[in-house]
């Protein structure tokens, strides 16, 4: 198993270029398959989980090719898909559920794998299930799969979610593209993956508006045709980068970076301590002191994002004061804190509440990512332990940070793969 090697005590310093957005590019990918033609996702990101994507939709018919020099993938979909997702895939990659609202628009019939738990705790997926359900699709779950079914084409209808899911925005956001009639969604997400993927239709030929409110319409249309669309680059791992800065005491200039996504994250970077500024195609954070202790409540978009919550504690973990951080959007997502405490945080979890007391330094210590974010919280909290940190199973990292490794040595940090 691939193990990361941090050397702790670096300031990180230089420039980092950020890619598009794993969390949309797999969902453009997935998006394609409500047109036959060929359609090209392009800044994608070097990850693991765009070749899982690629695998899945070669699978259900299509001609897939990515470029990883160029960072883009062209997606030839065929005007008769498959309809059905397989376990190995959908357990190793959990937006293969994107599929979902495509195949059952298109195709008349999905067979999507469920995904099961994993390491941030349950993911429900009723929300998605429910949503279709009132447009008209047939669904039941059968030996470990969502098994949905139309005879007609879906119909428009008004679907309230019980909280802005990402997911489940935009599966039925795909498959309301070619339903009869106006799908309405009440309390959408807003999270600008959503927006990503909703432009993106647009330029299909879907009509939708109110992107980026609590209220998504959709008016379905009979076809979409093939498009090209670049993909929104990555404000988690922006975020993470801005951070990274802020407790190496470091000066960090993210190209690509969208401060306008991170909001939040960055103004409570500026009450920790740090200065932002905004440059040309980007932002840069300085830091040239000890954080100051920041308290975090994770909420859907614009609020603070679940996906930067172990970057907040590991910040707080070293910051002066104490600080609580409250977690309202995956009730696992605390997992990781064990890790951390192994590096000597001092941090107390009640619930879904951490209260952290932040000491001077962490203290080097072998230590497990149990997933994506959670690994970038322990390479972080790595470069400011004394001593040498090994981080087993760094491929979670890999699946959501391009080469990280070499993209920290370039700002001066003695990171290497082992
Ligand atoms: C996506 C992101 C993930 C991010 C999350 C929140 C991808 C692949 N993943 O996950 O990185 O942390 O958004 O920004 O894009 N829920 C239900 N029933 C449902 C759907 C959701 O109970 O049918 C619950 C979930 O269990 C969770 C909450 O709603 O507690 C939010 O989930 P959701 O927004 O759907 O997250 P994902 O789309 O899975």
């Amino acid at each position: 198993m691939e193990r990361l090697r941090v050397v702790g005590g670096a300031r990180l310093s230089g420039t980092v270029k950020v890619s598009g957005a794993k969390n949309s590019a797999l969902k453009l990918m997935a998006a394609t398959l409500l047109a036959p033609g060929k359609s090209k996702i392009t800044n994608i990101p070097a990850i693991a989980d765009v070749d899982f994507m690629a695998e899945l939709l070669t699978r259900l018919g299509c001609k897939v090719e990515i470029n990883n020099v160029a960072g883009e993938v062209s997606i030839e979909v065929p005007e008769v898909i498959g309809h059905r997702a397989d376990y190995d895939l959908v357990r190793k990659l959990r937006a293969s559920i994107n599929v979902l609202g495509p195949l059952i628009a298109r195709a008349g019939s999905a067979e999507v794998a469920l995904p099961g738990g994993d390491a941030i705790g349950t993911r429900g997926l009723d929300f998605h299930m429910n949503g279709l359900s009132d447009m008209g699709a047939e669904i039941k779950l059968e030996h470990g799969f969502i098994v949905a079914n139309t005879k007609q084409r879906l119909k428009g209808a008004v679907i309230t979610l019980e909280f802005p899911s990402v997911g489940a925005t935009e599966n039925i956001m795909t498959a309301a593209t070619l339903a009869d009639g106006i799908t309405t969604i009440e309390n959408a997400a807003r999270e600008p993956d959503v927006v990503d993927l909703g432009e993106f239709l647009i330029s299909m030929g879907a009509k939708i508006t109110g992107l980026g409110s609590h209220t998504i319409k959709i008016e379905g249309v009979k076809k979409l045709n093939s498009a090209t669309h670049a993909t929104l680059p990555d404000r988690i791992v922006s975020g993470t980068w801005a951070f990274a800065a802020a407790m190496t005491k470091g000066d960090i200039t993210i190209v690509n970076g969208r401060a306008d996504h991170l909001e939040m994250p960055l103004d409570k970077l500026v009450e920790a301590g740090a200065v932002i500024t905004t440059v040309e195609n980007g932002f840069r954070v300085k830091m040239d002191k000890r954080p100051t202790a920041v308290d975090v409540a994770t909420l859907p978009y614009p609020g603070f994002p679940t996906d930067l919550q172990p970057m907040v504690i590991t910040l707080n973990a070293i910051a002066d004061g104490t600080s609580i951080v409250t977690e309202n959007v995956f009730e696992g997502r605390f997992m990781f804190v064990n890790e951390l405490m192994r590096l000597g945080a001092k941090i107390q979890v009640d619930g879904h509440h951490a209260a952290i007391t932040g000491i001077d330094q962490l203290s080097a210590a072998p230590v497990v990512a149990t997933d994506i974010r959670a690994g970038a919280g322990l390479v972080l909290a790595a470069l400011v332990s004394d001593g040498v940190t090994i981080i087993e199973d760094a491929f979670h990292i890999d699946r959501g940070y391009p080469d990280l490794p070499s993209q920290l040595q370039s700002l001066g940090a003695d990171v290497t793969r082992v």
